[in-house]
């Protein structure tokens, strides 16, 4: 009974994706929606593009990048624009990450809008900024046992101007079959250094584009991303600052804070929370250590959850989130710069509103 059961489901999801395969196939190469206009910012550009393709690529191919972190999956809404003439109807994958008000104001996921006729859109100016850029791999080094340093050389432009704590979109090559994607990832070197680029990308298991970074990214190789993007910097207020990170999440406040000490921004102290697991999930220490002795402003506080209780390990023990909360239970003159998993971020904005944080004062890049 229960065999045939599993044969009928199987069957049905076979028919289902035989069908998915061919509406996908006639979309492509039967009909034909000849070239489409893009109108973008009343006049600013208008493309001719082939029709059929989605607005993100098709606007890609014309060298206006619109963050993708997911690359296209519908999973990340950063690619939200506003799209006045031939969006057609808001389909199941966006429904879910637009408000009723960005309903109403035409907001629509470009990865999701396909180009089937003229349209008419809005994106944000900063964008025209955003270039496609070639690099020379320089060195790949490990930081821990999960997570590496990519150093590049910029080619094409050779140079890049951005603010610390924005993030660039890198391009994985194809391999083993896989197709090439594009995954956000934060820059960790300074604005300053403007021919190189810095990130700290941590593997995820099985994960498309680490996957090729960890395994198949050669020093020397060239490479391309796009960038800058994103509004996670410093703000240009007083505030004294309190930044919470785990793993990976080190790279926009590694940049932000040696940003600030080379700004000479001395007034607005600032607090560091690293979470990790055990010792074998830290690296900077040695830079942090440094950094405090250089900056009297700057305090740095890792804190390990799973650290064997015998390590010798003198250091803060705990979930991030309650070392924050037993040395900030007042949060309400700060501001936070968080960066890492969703649940990370999540838990974080819990403890810092409940703490006296108002929300306008928390920034964050959920790394989703
Ligand atoms: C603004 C921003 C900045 C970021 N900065 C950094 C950074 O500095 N460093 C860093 O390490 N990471 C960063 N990230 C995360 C990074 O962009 C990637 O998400 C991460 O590296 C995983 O990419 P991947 O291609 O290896 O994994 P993916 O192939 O995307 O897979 C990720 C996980 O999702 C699962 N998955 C695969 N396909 C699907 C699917 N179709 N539907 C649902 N789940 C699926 C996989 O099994 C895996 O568990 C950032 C993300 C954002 C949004
Ligand atoms: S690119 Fe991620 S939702 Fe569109």
């Amino acid at each position: 009974m229960l065999a045939q059961i599993a044969i009928s489901v199987g069957f049905l999801l076979a028919c289902g994706l035989v069908l998915a395969g061919l509406l996908l196939l006639a979309e492509k190469k039967i009909l034909n929606y000849g070239t489409c206009h893009i109108d973008v910012n009343s006049g600013r550009k208008d493309l001719a593009v082939e029709g059929g393709s989605s607005l993100l690529s098709s606007l890609a191919e014309n060298n206006i990048f619109i963050p993708s972190a997911c690359g296209g999956r519908g999973s990340c809404a950063y690619c939200k624009v506003t799209v006045r003439e031939g969006g057609g109807m808001i389909g199941p994958v966006e429904e879910p990450y637009l408000s009723p008000e960005e309903r109403q104001a035409s907001v629509r996921l470009a990865c999701q809008v396909k180009v089937r006729r003229d349209l008419r859109i809005e994106i944000p100016d900063e964008l025209f900024n955003v270039s496609r850029f070639r690099a020379k791999l320089l060195h790949k080094k490990p930081l821990t046992h999960d997570i590496v340093e990519l150093r590049m050389q910029l080619l094409e432009p050779g140079e890049i101007t951005f603010e610390a704590g924005q993030y660039v979109q890198l391009e994985s090559a194809e391999y083993k079959g896989r197709d090439s994607v594009m995954r956000g990832y934060s820059i960790s070197s300074l604005p300053s250094d403007r021919n190189h680029l810095e990130l700290i990308i941590r593997r995820v298991p099985d994960g498309i584009c680490t996957t090729w970074v960890f395994d198949h990214l050669k020093e020397g190789q060239e490479l391309n991303f796009s960038g800058p993007y994103g509004f996670f910097h410093l703000s240009d207020t007083d505030a004294p600052l309190i930044g919470i990170a785990g793993g990976s999440g080190m790279a926009p406040i590694w940049a932000i804070v040696r940003d600030m000490k080379e700004k000479g921004i001395t007034h607005r102290p600032a607090t560091y929370f690293f979470g990790a697991l055990t010792q074998k999930d830290l690296f900077f220490m040695d830079e942090f250590r440094q950094l405090e002795k250089d900056c009297p402003w700057f305090t740095f506080v890792p804190a390990l959850s799973k650290e064997p209780d015998d390590s010798g390990w003198t250091g803060e023990r705990g979930l991030i989130t309650d070392v924050v909360a037993r040395r900030f239970p007042d949060a309400s003159q700060h501001e936070a710069y968080l960066c890492g998993s969703p649940g990370m971020i999540d838990a974080s904005v819990a403890v810092l509103r409940s703490n006296g944080m108002p929300e306008e004062n928390i920034f964050y890049d959920k790394f989703a």
